[in-house]
């Protein structure tokens, strides 16, 4: 008998206005021809003025704590993986644990760009397992429309607003099989040699403001695809499953053609794949937990089934989870 990181509970939560690639080539040397071809991002949410990253991760956290049926004083941990913070400091998780009334437990933000959900997933199983926390909140939220350069065509079209939440619970004395409802394991990587592929060029200890995007696509597109399937295999194998064992794949929402090239890796099925880039575009850190809602809400996730979620983003870093629904 053990113990295991189960989801009670996930929401997310889509900022109100919606910019169209119609809408975004009367300002930008782009067409919906070329962003859909490329990509098969069709529109993106944009936060509106004054609405912070804060906000958008609270209403998710919000939506996720209603739907795991706890109050938010139940949680004694909650992590906000995040690039776009509100502010150099405290940590977004701190002023999301001062929305949500708590006083107690801890907050932190975990910078992995967009694998910050499955870092937050990987260190909160760790301390749900190893007993230090009982209930926690991973939340995925980001504003990347603040952190982008809206005259560079090659990385405004890629990026949304938005955030999603998962309320984690410790389930002790159980079975530690691959049939046990939760997080059966998480696998993080990163590889700091690569950082100048996919980085912010500000920050408050270089040039004193949060800077933008430089991206350079091509070479990131191309570790996209291996490092993506190497971690799903090495996810599979941790847990001597087969990919046709995978009920439903959450991937990361950065281009419909690395997903594609990624489950062709792997030989899956495209109907296993959970794809929601065409309305969110890639909203970094939250677009796996917008996802994941997207396909509990409607019920395609079911209990029992196996989850697989993968991402990866600047540093360049990179991760899976894999869970038994
Ligand atoms: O979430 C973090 C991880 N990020 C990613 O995984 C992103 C990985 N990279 C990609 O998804 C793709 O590389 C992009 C979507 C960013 C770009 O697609 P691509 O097929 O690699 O295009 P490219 O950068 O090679 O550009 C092809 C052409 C260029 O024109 P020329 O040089 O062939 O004349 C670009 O100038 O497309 C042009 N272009 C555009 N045209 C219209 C670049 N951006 C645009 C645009 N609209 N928005």
């Amino acid at each position: 008998m053990g113990s295991r990181s189960r989801i009670i509970g996930c929401g997310s939560y889509l900022p109100e206005k919606i910019l169209t690639n119609d809408e975004l080539a009367i300002a930008v040397d782009t067409s919906d021809e070329w962003i859909t071809a490329r990509t098969g991002i069709k529109r993106r949410h944009i936060a509106g003025e004054g609405e912070f990253t804060s906000d958008l991760a609270h209403q998710a956290s919000i939506r996720a704590l209603e739907n795991a049926g706890i109050k938010a004083t139940d949680l004694d941990l909650i992590i906000v993986g995040t690039t776009t913070p509100d502010e150099t400091f405290p940590a977004t998780a701190v002023t999301l644990q001062g929305r949500l009334g708590l006083q107690g437990g801890a907050a932190f933000d975990v910078q992995a760009v967009c694998s910050g959900f499955i870092y937050g997933l990987s260190i909160v199983d760790s301390m749900l397992r190893s007993g230090q926390v009982e209930t926690a909140l991973v939340v995925g939220a980001e504003t990347m429309s603040r952190i982008l350069d809206w005259e560079d065509r090659a990385t405004c079209v890629l990026f949304g607003d938005g955030a999603g939440a998962v309320v984690i619970k410790a389930e002790n004395g159980v079975a530690e099989t691959t049939e046990t409802p939760g997080i059966l394991s998480t696998h993080i990587h990163s590889d700091g040699q690569l950082r100048d592929l996919l980085y912010c060029d500000g920050g408050p200890s270089t040039t004193g403001n949060a800077g933008v995007v430089k991206m350079m696509g091509k070479e990131v597109y191309k570790h996209a695809v291996t490092n993506l399937t190497d971690v799903v295999v090495e996810a599979l194998a941790a847990n001597s499953l087969q990919p046709e064992d995978i009920d439903w794949l959450v991937p990361h929402q950065a281009n419909r053609r690395i997903i594609d090239s990624t489950i062709k890796k792997l030989g899956l099925a495209e109907d296993k794949v959970v794809m929601t880039i065409a309305d969110h575009a890639n909203t970094s850190a939250a677009s796996i937990p917008l996802a994941l809602d997207a396909a509990l809400s409607d019920g395609r996730i079911q209990s029992g089934d196996l989850i697989l979620m993968e991402a990866m983003g600047g540093g360049l870093t990179w991760g899976a989870a894999i869970v038994r629904w």
